[in-house]
């Protein structure tokens, strides 16, 4: 059963790990372990209560509180922090009530209440036992008679067994440059990784691995996990003073409050967090799993082949260009043609027309009805691109209604891109929104929309609100959500792709809408790797949109650029008028290979062999969930002369079984693929796509 309890507390168990909490002497909700799933339920150790550290640590402060909140003498980097009508700002919770969910018994709710005020804490808890995971998130209930202001309520506090030497790894970049996979070791006091820009942010991606600083991606302990969110976030691990390691995840508490009326409850975004002895290629693996079979709206549908127009044409969009451009596409084997900006009222460039979702009448004099019946004749499907969130001041929107942006009325209104930010926090600014995107959707046989956004907040106010004005951070990503998730209702078979200027909004809250990620606006081969392995800690290739276009094509050949993009979702973004017919016929042949292959790309399992971020001679392999065959991907990039290559040792294979590999005698048995290996010769800027199968 992977939730019970007994005497010491409540055991949550997945496939391979196990977690544990309860009661420690003083009657405090404390984590007991969290690791490789024990024998027997006695194996799991008591809630301890330490002793207070001479005269300035306190047991309070020692304790492994589970979901801790500022108060009393604790020093901790706490959950939770709120301030009661009276002006006490100390939460004191003690358990209430314990429920075990539904009758999966796969979930746990533990309830904490207020000592004085009623006030109430739910850790809510679900296992999911396939995929090694715990879920937690917690839901927050006044019911008392005065408001009581939340200034900070994380989702989870994850502990990690008391030790030392541990290593966090994390992601960081900046636009067109995402996804650094980065490792530090833990010291003493709080690393925090964050956003403050209203969104997930280039820069960070709230999600954590943290190993014993000898992890690899084939073995070792990792404890990883990540935040459903798409707004501000904050991820701070602390290394106390006597070793003890925590990781707090939830909604960044900077600027941020929230007005808890009487009888009202706040309900945090989840955290899933697992634990692996398989290295951090276990670890992206079962993020794998998870999102694509349990967060995305279309799991197990293949992801088709798209062209997107954009670093095509760019705003010179009209009928009839995209039609000849949709002919070239339909003639090497894509299957959904997306156009991208441009299309809509005023918008001849960056400076006009977001807001005004109608088709530009000069440029599409018939609506865009003729242009989607060409394509669909054509044999694909049509996606558009929308940006929902903003508004040119130089639109018919914004000349309605200037008081729909997010600002402050005594400040200048910052422009980026020469745009402002509507506040989706507004209840008419989300209906006007939905009435628009409906109309288009219902008007239109529209099968994929790109939803982009394209700034970072400024100025972030919002004088009229109901409650206080910095719950605009969390009430904006919830309008968002609701404006997408109704669409997305209304419309279930369209498939959505998450856009911020390429991957500043990649989390698991906004693939609950999108099934699709633009990963980055670089779309420059070499530079792509990295950014591709980054992602690929993080989130499954059948979620990675990836473009093959002009960049860098006079030194990068047609074919390396296309197996780099076929390592997630092939995509083609190239200006299709300029490819010869030998290019054109060359990618009609790798836009069919892709098509044989997906299967394996977008549902197998994926393991990083040769890093790109660390060597030149880079490879990642991914093998079909049955392990019955399997594809290998090799790039070189600059490597100077003398040069001998190292051998690939092949991953996921059955030990026994007998495979071929393109290329290579045989057939040799998983085992020795996996431990002898391949020697595969490339010169500098050069690629190759091996086949592997089962006999
Ligand atoms: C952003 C996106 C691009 C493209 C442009 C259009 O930069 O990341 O892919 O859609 O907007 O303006």
């Amino acid at each position: 059963m992977p939730i019970y309890a007994t005497e010491q507390g409540w055991m949550l168990e997945t496939r391979n790990t196990g977690y544990a909490l309860g009661l420690n002497r003083a009657g405090r909700l404390s984590h007991r372990y969290w690791g490789v799933r024990l024998p027997y339920p006695e194996d799991y150790p008591a809630a301890a209560n330490p002793g207070p550290w001479a005269s300035f640590d306190g047991s309070a402060h020692r304790m492994l509180e589970e979901y801790p909140a500022y108060a009393g003498a604790s020093y901790i980097d706490p959950c939770l922090k709120a301030t009661f009508a009276d002006g006490v700002r100390d939460v004191v919770l003690r358990i209430d009530t314990v429920e075990q969910g539904d009758d999966t018994r796969e979930e746990l709710h533990i309830r904490l209440r207020d000592t004085y005020y009623p006030f109430f804490v739910t850790l809510r808890y679900r296992v999911h036992p396939d995929y090694d995971l715990i879920e937690r998130r917690v839901t927050i209930t006044n019911e008392g008679d005065t408001p009581v202001t939340l200034e900070r309520v994380l989702s989870a506090q994850w502990h990690l067994p008391r030790g030392d030497g541990y290593r966090l790894t994390h992601v960081d970049g900046r636009h067109l440059d995402e996804m650094y996979v980065r490792r530090e070791p833990l010291m003493q006091g709080i690393k925090i990784l964050e956003s403050r820009r209203l969104t997930t942010s280039h820069n960070h991606n709230p999600w954590f691995a943290i190993d014993r600083g000898c992890a690899d991606e084939d073995a070792g302990e990792v404890w990883f996990g990540v935040l459903a969110w798409s707004g501000n976030w904050r991820l701070s691990t602390e290394v106390t003073e006597l070793a003890s390691t925590r990781v707090n995840i939830g909604i960044n508490d900077w600027d941020f409050a929230w007005r808890l009326d009487p009888q009202q409850s706040f309900t945090t975004p989840s955290s899933y967090a697992g634990y692996t002895t398989g290295g951090f290629g276990e670890a992206s693996r079962r993020l794998h799993d998870f999102t694509r079979d349990l967060v995305v709206p279309h799991p197990g549908e293949p992801r088709k082949v798209l062209y997107n127009s954009w670093e095509a044409t760019t705003f010179a969009v009209d009928a009839q260009s995209q039609l000849v451009l949709a002919q070239r596409a339909a003639e090497i084997g894509v299957e959904l043609f997306v156009m991208d900006d441009g299309w809509f009222h005023g918008r001849a460039t960056d400076n006009a027309g977001l807001g005004d979702w109608w088709p530009d009448v000069e440029k599409f004099p018939d609506g865009l009805a003729p242009l989607i019946k060409g394509v669909n004749e054509l044999g694909m499907d049509f996606g558009l691109w929308v940006e929902p969130e903003m508004v040119n001041p130089n639109s018919d929107l914004y000349r309605a209604h200037p008081d729909w942006v997010i600002h402050f009325p005594t400040r200048g209104r910052t422009e980026m891109r020469n745009q402002l930010i509507l506040n989706f926090a507004r209840s008419d600014v989300q209906n006007y929104i939905i009435s628009q995107l409906d109309r288009l959707l219902s008007e239109n046989n529209i099968a994929f929309i790109k939803w982009d956004m394209n700034r970072n907040v400024s100025e972030p106010g919002w004088q009229d609100a109901d409650g206080d004005p910095r719950e605009l951070w969390v009430r904006y990503v919830q309008g968002v959500y609701f404006v997408w998730n109704t669409l997305r209702t209304r419309y279930p078979a369209v498939i959505w792709q998450s856009c911020s200027g390429g991957g500043g909004r990649a989390d698991l809250g906004i693939l609950r809408l999108a099934d699709q990620i633009w990963a980055s606006d670089n779309t420059e081969a070499t530079a792509r790797l990295v950014i591709q392995e980054g992602f690929s800690y993080v989130f499954p290739p059948s979620t990675m949109e990836a473009w093959v276009t002009d960049a860098a094509r006079d030194h990068i050949s047609l074919q390396f650029r296309f197996h780099v993009s076929m390592c997630g979702v092939l995509g083609i973004g190239a200006h299709l008028l300029h490819w010869n017919e030998q290019q054109s016929a060359e990618a009609g042949r790798l836009v069919a290979q892709y098509k044989e292959i997906r299967h394996i790309i977008q549902f197998g399992d994926l393991s990083r062999l040769r890093s790109p971020q660390l060597h030149p001679f880079s490879a990642v392999q991914y093998v079909s969930k049955d392990r019955s065959e399997g594809v290998l991907f090799v790039f070189r990039t600059l490597i100077p002369d003398p040069v001998e290559l190292p051998p690939l040792y092949l991953r996921g294979l059955d030990p026994h079984a007998r495979y071929t590999v393109t290329g290579f005698e045989g057939p040799c048995s998983g085992q020795a693929w996996m431990h002898v290996g391949l020697q595969v010769s490339l010169n500098n800027f050069q690629s190759t796509l091996l086949r592997i199968r089962r006999i």
